[in-house]
């Protein structure tokens, strides 16, 4: 036992018995000896709080600690620690709110309750005196959360790029690989468990927008709002774009980018984007994540692991337990969030700068890239190259033209293309995606 202490029995009561809950009571009963050895804590999960109880489960559970009723885990003066994993807003609000009330120790995997009302959680918990841990919320398995509290504790984030949703990974990745429609890729990640139950919140980038807002505050030390967050989805992403990308050199991924300017100003964002296919973060493949964490000593960093599914999210789950288990054993370190005053706004998203793809539909006659060009540089945007790629549009009075734009602002660019949108040789709705190239 760590100091020669005796061993101390955490009771713990866990709501939410889905998958993931199921992989925390599985996992804590396998590795309890080891986690004792380690930690001189005995994880107890001594009530379990269910939707339905009647529902055939994967896991062996002793009747007797079941109830329907949350509110049983937060009235049981012996449950030091409560487990929400119920998901959605609400009601988790509500759970994680009583239970702090009463003294317990919360830890959640749920980023959206923490993306959404993390401000109020974390007030809440230093007013009364105990912790939330939340490393499930955030990539899995990947410990990040502790990376960005402990490990790099010494550094000004300069950046953080990330591919932290699984399920949208997924899809890409099985898009560009085995040339699955967008559907039926979302169908094996669905079937893989992967997606959140409900999967809009996945394809539309929210989920990762949700971990980028969480990955942002820590980083920053004030709470993002999510109208300050600017999210794209990969629902729009297709074959073709995906093919275009990899023909210059690029792999797209949902990307999430969060970086402060030279004013301090934070800018948080998550769409698909196109990344050099010679970066690490272009090789994550399928329900992976990975994150390149840029500190002002440290320099670049990076984190890979699973990012969804039940025993990589159980994994950060329990490490939290372990968390809650040293805070009873030996005090709290921090709430969770360590508010401070060194940054505190947010970029306004137009004025954010990158390079852009852009995949247009035009008419093929002369005159075309000429419009299209004096559009762009109307508003001082320049041009890094232009393909026409003459085999892969067969439809005959249409061709595919593709530019590559240097830096600029958002702004100026949706000024550029809603003039483009108006162009009469223009057949159909253009595709821009950002591109990161990494250098910092
Ligand atoms: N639906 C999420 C994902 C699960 O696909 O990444 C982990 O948060």
């Amino acid at each position: 036992m760590p100091n020669g202490t005796p061993p101390r029995t955490i009771r713990i009561g866990l709501a939410g018995l889905g998958n993931v809950g199921a992989g925390v009571f599985k996992n804590v009963a396998q590795n309890r000896d080891l986690i004792l050895q380690r930690t001189g804590a005995d994880l107890q999960i001594t009530r379990v709080a269910v939707r339905n109880l009647a529902k055939k489960r994967e896991i062996e559970i002793s009747p007797e600690i079941l109830t329907t009723d949350w509110r049983e885990l937060v009235a049981d003066e012996s449950v030091q620690v409560v487990v929400e994993l119920i998901g959605g807003t609400d009601e988790a609000f509500d759970l994680v709110s009583a239970s702090l009330r009463a003294k317990k120790i919360v830890v959640t995997g749920n980023k959206a309750l923490l993306a959404e009302k993390g401000q109020e959680l974390f007030a809440l918990a230093e007013q009364c005196g105990v912790p939330i841990y939340f490393e499930a919320a955030v990539a899995g398995g990947i410990p990040i959360i502790q990376v960005l509290q402990e490990g790099l504790v010494a550094n000004h984030i300069r950046s953080i790029h990330g591919i932290i949703n699984g399920t949208c990974n997924y899809v890409l990745t099985r898009m560009s690989q085995a040339g699955l429609s967008y559907a039926d890729a979302l169908q094996e990640a669905q079937e893989k468990g992967y997606a959140e139950a409900d999967p809009t919140l996945d394809v539309s980038g929210w989920d990762a927008a949700h971990k980028a807002i969480i990955l942002a505050s820590l980083s920053y030390g004030f709470w993002i709002k999510t109208e300050d967050v600017h999210v794209e989805g990969i629902d729009q992403v297709s074959i073709e774009d995906i093919r275009f990308a990899e023909r210059l050199g690029y792999g797209v991924k949902l990307l999430s980018v969060i970086r402060a300017d030279a004013d301090g100003r934070v800018e948080v964002r998550t769409q698909p984007t196109l990344l050099p296919q010679s970066h690490v973060l272009a090789n994550v493949n399928g329900a992976f994540n990975a994150i390149v964490v840029n500190g002002d000593i440290v320099g670049e960093t990076l984190f890979y692991g699973r990012g969804a599914g039940q025993d990589p999210t159980s994994s950060s789950v329990i490490s939290d337990l372990c968390e809650a288990a040293a805070t009873l054993i030996y005090g709290a370190r921090h709430s969770g969030f360590v508010p401070h005053g060194l940054y505190g706004r947010s970029k306004p998203i137009n004025e954010t700068i990158s390079r852009y793809f852009v995949r247009l539909t035009v008419y093929d006659q002369p005159g075309v890239l000429g419009q299209i060009t004096t559009a762009l540089g109307a508003r001082g945007i320049g041009i890094s190259s232009v393909i026409q790629p003459e085999d892969l549009e067969s439809v005959s009075d249409t061709a595919s033209l593709v530019l590559m734009i240097d830096d600029a602002k958002l702004g100026d660019m949706k000024a550029a293309m809603a003039e483009i949108a108006e162009l009469a040789c223009v057949s159909r709705p253009a595709v821009w995606l950002r591109v990161e190239t990494m250098s910092s």
